[in-house]
């Protein structure tokens, strides 16, 4: 059998990228590590002079209390300052960087025949056009706006046209139902809706506007909708099909409520007057996804995210102005909102921004985008590496990726075949791979390698990016030093960390700040290394405690992934009369490869040897396919139910594909049963 390079090996930083970075060595790193933490007012300062200040701050760069026994918890940025995010990054290149004919987006459809090309004069044209829009409908400073649209142009005009005037955008995943869809819009008390007719993705054909309109219904069953109109994009792709809205999707009309987009754009004027808003007014609200409880509407507020997701922007992909990057998230989530608007577009980045998925119409979809536009930085997802792993490097063979510079992961931890399929078969061994550990909460990268700079471990988020402060918890809340495992916790904030949780303060402190008074609790699990690495072994809600040893699925799921007939694994504790806990696996095979005793064995015994003895699985099940949200994360809540044989599982609608969970019960372990 074949067992990939072990974790620990290192890879050292290209010198080809190293020559123009913007830190070039490890040295340097640290130099500016150590001056973002003993010197932040006037670390910040100096990001914040590249900006433009209708009138400068009053205030501190960071004021901040992370103490619940001293009050409420609070950070403020710059305060006094006022200024439009909506102008930062847009009128500012336009008007004072010479940068309005530079291309902002590469727009590529879910069907290969369809792109755009949208400069970044162009795009302040429409963002101010939608922005008269919206103020015409009645929208001012603080309201909220609801946007539900695919990943077509519109989604960042609407949510400019907001940050234009002082609206607070709500973007919800065109995935979701539309059960979540009114949960978040009454949460946020929208005035406006903004979606679109249908969307293909992939073959499948999503009517949008039945979604929105179901809704908004069951918004009014349950009070009183505060939508009072519900402005529709006409999908391109619709109109295609039949010329004018595609006959295969059936909509209804509401003359009352709802509005064509494009006949509301027609006349409207091209000149509109940023909002200047305070440094701590909101941005946006974005609600984090549902696998536990309620979603939580996530604030981030102007200045602050401004100057944290430009920086981590330009540092982390090592950013220059002859780039083209591509990040394959939905702006539906959160790496959308840092790293496909907002981040790239304050340091006046040329992106790609793709509508479509990984397999459509063909499995190299991606590698093909890569060599169309030259791709030079690429961001994707470790659950996207491995979907793609599993047809092999032909695919990624036939295409010239001679193009990329850098290649980065984010969402969960990455296993180490999937690190090195990727920096190899994609990245040719030229690339590093910065794996970018953050949240919803963070606002931008918060553990990150520099990709000319850090030495690489794979499946290591490595180091805290500027004036970010960790520290490692035991269960009692005693600091570890040196080589330890706990609870990943910041001692301090950067600018781009939310603010609160939207409506909900007391939320936000007992979710952040109540178990260990002074620190932000991240709730993931870390290890630190004897190099001072940092690893995230998973949330701390999945570690396991077999036979009193403290353990983390993903430690054991990245050891099954090596097995080269793995193409996934997921692991979750089912309860054990002798050791406390048990380790119930799942795996999913590659391609044609049959589950059987002898894999079995052989899978127990590759954990045993990568780990230890005592974290031998005690039950492994083929699993054809995993629970997932839409975003791609494992739900864990649910395999926990099937290893343990319990039939009610509860809410399945996050899910991407309930039928899954049916499948997984009846190929239950025998031994479990
Ligand atoms: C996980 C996504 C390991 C982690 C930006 C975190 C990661 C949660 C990584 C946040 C990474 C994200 N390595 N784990 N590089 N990146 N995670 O809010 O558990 O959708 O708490 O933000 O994803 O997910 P969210």
């Amino acid at each position: 059998m074949v067992v990939p390079e072990s974790q620990e090996k290192m890879y050292d930083p290209p010198n080809n990228l190293q020559r123009d970075a913007h830190v070039p060595d490890f040295d340097s790193y640290q130099a500016m590590y150590r001056k973002s933490l003993e010197d932040p007012e006037a670390f910040w300062k100096e990001i914040a002079d590249e900006f433009f200040w209708k009138k400068p701050a009053t205030g501190p760069m960071l004021q901040y209390n992370f103490d619940v026994s001293k009050g409420n918890i609070y950070v403020k940025c710059m305060e006094g300052a006022k200024t439009n995010m909506c102008y930062n990054v847009l009128d500012r290149h336009v008007r004072e960087g010479n940068l309005g004919e530079k291309v902002a987006y590469y727009w590529e459809g879910n069907s290969p025949g369809h792109h755009a090309t949208i400069t970044y004069r162009q795009l302040l044209s429409h963002v101010c056009r939608c922005a008269n829009v919206l103020k015409q409908m009645g929208v001012k400073k603080g309201d909220r706006v609801s946007i539900y649209l695919p990943m077509i142009p519109e989604l960042i005009y609407a949510m400019l046209a907001c940050a234009r005037i002082g609206a607070v955008h709500s973007i919800v995943f065109a995935g979701f139902s539309s059960e979540s869809l009114s949960e978040r819009i009454m949460d946020a008390q929208s005035s406006v809706l903004i979606t679109a007719d249908g969307v293909y993705r992939g073959e499948k054909l999503i009517n949008l506007k039945h979604i929105s309109d179901e809704a908004l219904e069951k918004c009014r069953e349950k009070e009183s909708c505060s939508v009072t109109t519900c402005l529709v994009v006409k999908h391109h792709s619709m109109r295609t099909i039949s010329g004018t809205s595609c006959n295969k999707l059936q909509i209804s009309w509401d003359s009352q409520r709802d509005v064509w987009w494009d006949e509301a754009m027609a006349d409207s004027p091209e000149e509109c007057e940023p909002e200047w808003l305070d440094a701590e007014d909101p941005l946006f609200i974005l609600y984090t996804s549902g696998s536990t409880g309620k979603p939580k509407g996530v604030m981030h507020t102007v200045a602050g995210y401004l100057l944290y997701t430009s920086l981590t922007f330009k540092y982390v992909f090592d950013h220059h102005l002859d780039d083209v990057y591509w990040c394959t998230a939905d702006i539906g989530w959160i790496t959308g909102h840092s790293y496909i608007a907002y981040g790239p577009l304050a340091n006046g980045a040329t992106s790609v921004l793709f509508e479509g998925i990984p397999v459509h119409p063909h499995v190299g979809r991606f590698w093909e985008i890569i060599e169309k536009y030259k791709v030079s930085k690429f961001y994707t997802a470790p659950t996207a590496i491995r979907l793609l792993m599993k047809y092999g490097r032909e695919p990624v063979q036939k295409y010239d990726l001679s193009s990329l510079r850098i290649l980065g992961t984010v969402g969960e931890p990455i296993n180490a075949e999937a690190w090195q399929w990727y920096y190899e078969a994609v990245g040719h061994g030229r690339c590093p791979v910065v794996d970018t550990y953050w949240q919803t909460e963070t606002g931008g990268h918060v553990l990150t390698p520099l990709p000319a700079a850090t030495p690489l471990k794979p499946g290591s988020a490595t180091f805290p990016f500027f004036g970010v402060e960790p520290s490692i918890l035991s269960e009692h809340g005693e600091e570890l030093a040196g080589e330890a495992e706990g609870y990943l916790v910041f001692r301090r904030p950067w600018p781009g960390i939310m603010r609160t949780v939207y409506k909900n303060h007391e939320r936000f402190e007992n979710t952040y700040f109540k178990k260990f008074p002074g620190f932000y609790v991240t709730g993931d699990g870390v290890r630190r290394d004897k190099d001072g690495y940092y690893w995230i072994t998973g949330r701390i809600d999945d570690m396991l405690n077999v036979s009193g040893h403290l353990m983390s699925t993903a430690e054991v799921e990245g050891a099954l992934s090596l097995h080269p007939a793995v193409s996934e694994a997921a692991v979750v504790s089912r309860p054990h009369k002798v050791k406390g806990e048990s380790l119930y696996c799942f795996v999913t095979l590659k391609n044609s490869i049959d589950f059987n005793k002898t894999l079995e064995d052989e899978l127990k015994k590759l954990v045993r040897e990568k780990i230890g003895p005592i974290a031998t699985p005690d039950f492994i099940q083929n699993a054809p396919a995993l629970p997932k949200t839409r975003s791609g994360k494992i739900m864990r809540r649910i395999l926990r139910n099937i290893a343990r044989n319990e039939r009610d599982v509860g809410d399945l609608s996050t899910l991407a594909d309930p039928k899954v969970v049916e499948e997984l019960f009846s190929e239950r372990s025998e031994a479990a049963a």
